[in-house]
C-alpha cells in the first residue's frame, strides 16, 4: 500500500485516479479537505475498497500514527500543502502551519513506522516530496533555467514554506537515513485544478462574461506542465529514483502569462463562439501581486537522463485537453464556485467518517 496526502486537490488527486488505471496497489488518502479539497473529484473511487480516504490533518500526529501503524505503507507521497501564492500573501500563518509543521508532523510519523520495518522493508520505503521550482526564486530573461544545483531564493510566504520543507526532508535523510526522493515541478495546468489558479480561473471567467484579470503587465513568464505529465513523473521517480537526491520537473514550455490568456481566449472563441466578439475583449489589467516573481523555468534533464522521463504532452495538446475537459465538466467547477463541493463533503463525508 502507498499513502498519499493532499489527493484531494489538484495534482494529488489526479496522481491517485492515474494510479488506479495502471496499478492494483490500495492507497490510504490522506486529506483534511480544506477549501482547496474536493472529496467530489475521487467519486470514481467512492466505492473502491482499494482506495482508502481519511480526513486527516497532517500536523495531527496521533492521527497519522494510527494510520501508519495501521496501513504499514511501504511509500509516502506527500502532496498536501497550502499552495496559493496569492493566498499566502493574505495569510501566510496557514502556509508555515501546513506546509512547515505539517511536513515534519508527517516526517516524524514516518520516521516512526519506518523504524519498525525489518532491513528490507526500511530500504525499499520511500518518502517522496513534492514540491516547485519557486523555491529557487526569480529568473531574468538572460539567466538559465533552474537546475537541481540552482541555490534556495525563495520570495514569496508560499515559496519560503515550500523551501523550509524541502530542508526538513533532505536533513531527514542525512540525519536519520531515510530514504526521502524530492520533486521539484513546474506551474502545472489540468482537469480539477481549483479555478483560483491562472489557466481554470480564465477559462472560468471567460465563459461567464467575467473581466479576465492579468497581474501587472502581463509579461511573467511560467514553465507550463501538463498534470499527467507531473503524475508519470513522480511514478517514475518514486519506482527508480535514486534515494537523497532532487528532481526537477518541467515540460519546456516557458509562456508569458499574457500568451497563456490569448491562447486560451482563441480556444475558446474556437469552440464555444460569443455571440459577438472575442474572449480577448475581457481581458483587464489589474495592480500587480507584491513580489511577483518575473520568470520560472526548468532544466529537467536530469530526469531525462537517469530515469528516461519525457512529457507526453505539449503545451498545445496540454491546453486544448484542458479547455475541452473544463467545457465538458461544467457542473465540477459551477459546484466550486458555488460552494456546493463542501456541502458534498457535509452530506456525503461525514457520515462516512
Ligand atoms: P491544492 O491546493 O490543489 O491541493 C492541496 C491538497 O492538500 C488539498 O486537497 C487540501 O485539502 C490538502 N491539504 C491542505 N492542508 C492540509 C493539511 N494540513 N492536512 C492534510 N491535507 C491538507 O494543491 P496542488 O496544486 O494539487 O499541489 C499539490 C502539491 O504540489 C503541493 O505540495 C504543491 O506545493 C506542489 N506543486 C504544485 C504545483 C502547481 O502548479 N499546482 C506545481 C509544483 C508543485
Ligand atoms: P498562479 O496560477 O497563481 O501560479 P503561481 O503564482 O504559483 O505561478 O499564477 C500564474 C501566473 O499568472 C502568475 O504570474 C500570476 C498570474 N496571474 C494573473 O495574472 N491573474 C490571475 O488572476 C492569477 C490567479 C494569476
Amino acid at each position: 500500500m502507498i499513502l498519499v496526502t493532499g489527493g484531494a486537490g489538484f495534482i494529488g488527486a489526479n496522481f491517485v485516479l492515474d494510479w488506479f488505471r495502471q496499478s492494483d496497489e490500495p492507497v490510504v488518502n490522506v486529506d483534511k479537505l480544506t477549501y482547496a479539497g474536493n472529496y467530489g473529484t475521487l467519486k470514481p473511487l467512492h466505492d473502491n475498497p482499494r482506495h482508502v480516504f481519511a480526513r486527516v490533518d497532517i500536523c495531527d500526529r496521533t492521527a497519522l500514527d494510527t494510520l501508519f501503524a495501521e496501513h504499514r505503507p511501504r511509500a509516502v507521497l506527500h502532496f498536501a500543502a497550502e499552495s496559493h501564492v496569492d493566498r499566502s500573501i493574505h495569510g501566510p500563518a496557514d502556509f508555515v502551519q501546513t506546509n512547515v509543521i505539517g511536513t515534519f508532523t508527517l516526517l516524524e510519523a514516518a520516521r516512526q513506522h519506518w523504524s519498525t520495518l525489518d532491513a528490507a522493508g526500511q530500504a525499499a520505503f520511500r518518502f517522496l516530496h513534492v514540491s516547485t521550482d519557486e523555491v529557487f526564486g526569480s529568473l531574468s530573461a538572460a539567466d538559465q533555467p533552474f537546475s537541481e544545483t540552482t541555490p534556495y531564493a525563495p520570495n514569496s510566504p508560499y515559496s519560503a514554506s515550500k523551501a523550509g520543507s524541502d530542508h526538513l526532508v533532505r536533513a531527514w535523510h542525512h540525519t536519520y537515513g531515510m530514504p526521502t526522493l524530492t520533486t521539484n515541478c513546474s506551474n502545472n495546468y489540468g482537469p480539477y485544478q481549483f479555478p483560483e489558479k491562472l489557466i481554470p480561473l480564465m477559462i472560468a471567467n471567460a465563459l461567464a462574461g467575467e473581466p479576465l484579470p492579468v497581474y501587472g503587465d502581463g509579461q511573467n513568464v511560467r514553465d507550463w506542465l501538463y498534470v499527467g505529465d507531473h503524475c508519470s513523473a513522480i511514478r517514475e521517480v518514486l519506482a527508480r529514483g535514486r534515494v537523497g537526491e532532487t528532481y526537477n520537473v518541467g515540460g519546456w514550455n516557458e509562456k508569458k502569462n499574457l500568451e497563456v490568456v490569448h491562447t486560451l481566449c482563441d480556444l475558446l472563441d474556437q469552440s464555444r463562439p460569443k455571440a459577438a466578439g472575442s474572449y480577448r475583449d475581457q481581458i483587464t489589467y489589474v495592480k500587480d501581486r507584491p513580489g511577483h516573481d518575473r520568470r520560472y523555468a526548468i532544466d529537467a534533464r536530469k530526469l531525462e537522463r537517469e530515469l528516461g522521463w519525457k512529457p507526453a504532452e505539449t503545451f498545445e495538446t496540454g491546453l486544448a485537453k484542458t479547455v475541452r475537459w473544463y467545457l465538458d465538466n461544467q457542473h465540477w467547477v459551477d459546484e466550486v464556485a458555488s460552494g456546493d463541493y463542501r456541502k458534498w463533503v457535509e452530506t456525503n463525508y461525514a457520515r462516512r467518517a
